[in-house]
């Protein structure tokens, strides 16, 4: 059995999560039908999307004038909507290219007009979050943390009122506290921190919205969901429940701010080998190193089959670092829990015991 999932998402969930969404794909709450086959717009499944919007407000302090959204399409379907909605007709769009998830929002923003990349890491193959200059443009999109090369921004660029800040949060939302009144658009897919596969939520302050001066097509104008209460058209009923599920247990265990300190001790447990053991490197440069999701190298390739047995032994999952930098890729999302940090790092200390 695998135990300890260091999956880069879809990743580990709460275990009772996932016994209490099993539960209602059975039967939800005595009413005698499963949670997938009631009407989106009854009354209990109603009360649930209600019940995900506000976790949502009240886990991350959301201030007035903001709402809270659960639509399809993930959020590669988020860099469009994003650029449908906030990127002004004629006017330039500024981005910071951190890596892949970047260069995809970067690349559907450009089908709707010009784009700059104000800061980039590329050609360091995204070891690290780049510095940035003043910002011109009146938008700015930044991904906060990139799952693929484990970088994170640690403060959020700080704009004029006038500028507005979009960023994807898919792999950092609810892992820290963010102070969400920096923002005009966050979106995140749900499939690390929130739930399964099947959501993107939104988070949009709604007078930045209905500026950009084009024709948005109805499924992508961020006003016509907020209108329809996320109830535009079917939602994936599945993934918006579980998420709730997850948000409660999340405020359940002290929320944000206490999961943030348990992030944060994991990452520093995992790092510290990391920096210790001398049978590993790792990739991001030390200022910009993810909370989420740890990338590192063996410095012997031959000694990598060893190793990849040893943790495999161990009942650890996912460990794998994607196929673009290769090496390793602890993922460390809010659902694992620090023992299974440890047990990852008892493997690369017996590692270095045995083949060092
Ligand atoms: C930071 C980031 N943005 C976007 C995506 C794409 O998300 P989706 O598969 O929901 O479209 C991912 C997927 O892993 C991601 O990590």
């Amino acid at each position: 059995m695998k135990k300890h999932n260091f999956s880069a998402g879809p990743c580990i969930l709460p275990q009772s999560v996932l016994q209490q969404a099993s539960d209602a794909v059975r039967e939800l709450d005595n009413s005698g039908l499963s949670l997938i086959e009631i009407s989106h717009r009854s009354k209990p499944f109603v009360a649930v999307m209600d019940e995900a919007r506000a976790l949502v407000k009240e886990l991350l302090n959301v201030p007035e004038g903001y709402e809270v959204l659960f639509l399809q399409g993930g959020a590669s379907l988020g860099f469009l909507t994003a650029a449908y909605n906030f990127h002004k007709e004629g006017e330039k769009a500024a981005y910071v290219n951190t890596g892949a998830w970047s260069k995809a929002a970067i690349k559907e923003a450009k089908l709707l007009g010009e784009v700059e990349v104000v800061a980039s890491s590329e050609d360091s193959n995204f070891n690290h979050i780049p510095a940035m200059g003043n910002i011109s443009q009146p938008s700015l999109h930044i991904t906060t943390n990139n799952t693929i090369f484990g970088t994170q921004f640690k403060s959020m660029p700080q704009l004029n009122s006038d500028q507005m800040l979009l960023a994807d949060m898919s792999s950092d939302i609810f892992s820290q506290e963010i102070n969400v009144a920096d923002f005009d658009l966050i979106y995140a897919g749900a499939q690390k921190n929130m739930g399964p596969a099947g959501t993107v939520m939104y988070i949009v302050k709604t007078e930045s919205l209905g500026k950009t001066g084009r024709a948005i097509p109805s499924y992508l104008d961020l006003n016509v969901h907020i209108k329809k209460d996320s109830m535009f058209n079917t939602p994936p009923v599945f993934a918006v429940y579980t998420s709730m599920l997850t948000l409660r247990w999340l405020k359940g265990i002290g929320g944000v701010a206490e999961i943030q300190k348990l992030n944060e001790a994991k990452a520093k447990l995992m790092y510290s080998e990391i920096d210790r053991n001398p049978l590993f490197k790792g990739f991001a440069q030390e200022s910009s190193r993810s909370n989420m999701n740890a990338t590192f190298s063996i410095t012997q390739d031959d000694l990598a089959p060893a190793f990849d047995k040893m943790w495999n032994d161990a009942g650890i999952n996912g460990l794998k670092g994607h196929r673009s930098i290769g090496g390793y890729r602890a993922s460390m999302y809010n659902a694992l829990p620090l023992e299974s940090v440890q047990v990852l790092v008892d493997v690369m200390k017996e590692f270095e015991r045995t083949h060092g």
